[in-house]
């Protein structure tokens, strides 16, 4: 069967694996429903939602730990929906790495290859390789309990690597790291990936964490796909509200449509081309200029700023009782806590929501 590739842009390119109509019901609940994606070869997509979303389900579809209901998995245009996990040429790294406390680091990254019986001698060279590219060379004999978190995270990572895989499945694997070793493990993470051409695909509920680390985002909300596309194609035209709302802060007005305006409750704003009735307007922060009270959009009072270093947040309290998030680049002085403002924006930068 030719498989069509819904997203893809480019043509002729036939993706690496294609999830088609998937479906996942437990009992009279339905996880997933007719999930349909393309993912690229070579490239790292992030599959982003909140708790809950069906995340984890579709991966261990992917990797064969779970049977869909209903659907199939196309990997290099085969169908192994029914192939065993051991015959998937898939590495899969969880959240808790699951290591083994009694062997080394060395010993735990070997074991895949001495489960697929290589030769002593390329085993080692393979293991040196990835320890190598891991930058954990030095933790070689160590026990695992004797490595921080994160170092523990990349013996996990190395034992997938190690074998070569052509698709890594990473599911939330840096949810347990603090903040900075999260940030230094996902720039490891795309320079493994640059490295190693696998094609990867990311789970996290951390939308930062997708921005960061993605060629591009399938966004999931309750076992569909809201969107799939860029960081930027996702956080510049989100397809939705949901995507509006997960990407990003944003802020979204609705009313009725009449006389080329929307009259929300919190003012009237002038109309994009294309806006049926039930669409709201959206406006990213920082797209939000601070003006006299008269002269903008609408007018409200500064309620709470919160400093950032590189920007500052305010929140701006409308006569509706709305709150209106507004970005402000550091450089220009912040609007004191109890001022009135005015709430300016270029056409431009407004965005239908459905
Ligand atoms: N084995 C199972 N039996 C019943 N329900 C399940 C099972 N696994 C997952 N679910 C349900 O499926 C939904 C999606 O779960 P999951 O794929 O783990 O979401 P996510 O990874 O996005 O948090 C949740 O509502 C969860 O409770
Ligand atoms: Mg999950």
């Amino acid at each position: 069967m030719p498989i069509q590739s819904q997203f893809s842009p480019q043509a002729g390119i036939s993706p690496k694996l294609s999830v088609r109509g998937i479906r996942k019901d437990y009992g009279a609940t339905t996880v997933l429903q007719a999930i349909d994606l393309d993912v690229r070869s070579g490239e790292l997509l992030t599959l982003l939602g909140p708790s809950g979303s069906g995340k984890t389900t579709l991966l261990q579809i992917i990797c064969g730990l779970v049977e869909p209901t209903s659907g199939s998995l196309f990997i290099d245009g085969r169908d192994e929906t029914s192939l065993p996990v051991n015959q998937r040429d898939i590495g899969v790294v969880f959240q808790n790495y699951a290591l083994f406390p009694h062997l080394t680091v060395k010993e735990n990254i070997a074991f895949p290859l001495q489960m697929r019986r290589l030769p002593v001698a390329e085993i080692d060279k393979r293991v040196a390789e990835v320890l190598d590219m891991v930058n954990l060379g030095h933790t070689a004999d160590r026990l695992p309990k004797a490595l921080s978190g994160g170092q523990q995270q990349r013996v996990a990572l190395a034992r997938c690597l190690v074998y070569r895989p052509s698709v890594i499945l990473m599911d939330e694997p840096l949810g347990a790291l603090d903040r900075k070793l999260r940030e230094t493990m996902q720039i490891e993470i795309k320079r493994i990936h640059r490295e190693t051409g696998a094609t990867i695909i990311f789970v996290t509920h951390d939308q930062e964490e997708a921005l960061a680390l993605s060629d591009r985002i399938c966004l999931m909300n309750d076992g569909v796909i809201a969107q799939v596309g860029t960081p930027q194609e996702i956080y510049e035209a989100p397809a939705n509200r949901f995507s509006a709302e997960f990407i990003g802060l944003s802020n979204i007005f609705d009313g009725a449509i009449a006389d080329g305006m929307l009259r929300s409750a919190d003012g009237d704003i002038p109309a994009v081309a294309g806006m049926q009735a039930g669409d709201g307007l959206m406006v990213r922060p920082e797209h939000i200029a601070l003006t006299e009270p008269a002269q903008g959009f609408m007018s409200g009072t500064v309620t709470e700023t919160v400093y950032a270093g590189a920007d500052t947040r305010l929140l701006v309290a409308l006569e509706s009782g709305k709150s209106i998030i507004v970005r402000q680049a550091a450089g220009i002085p912040i609007a004191p806590i109890g001022s009135s403002v005015g709430l300016n924006w270029q056409p431009s930068a407004i965005r239908i929501v459905r």
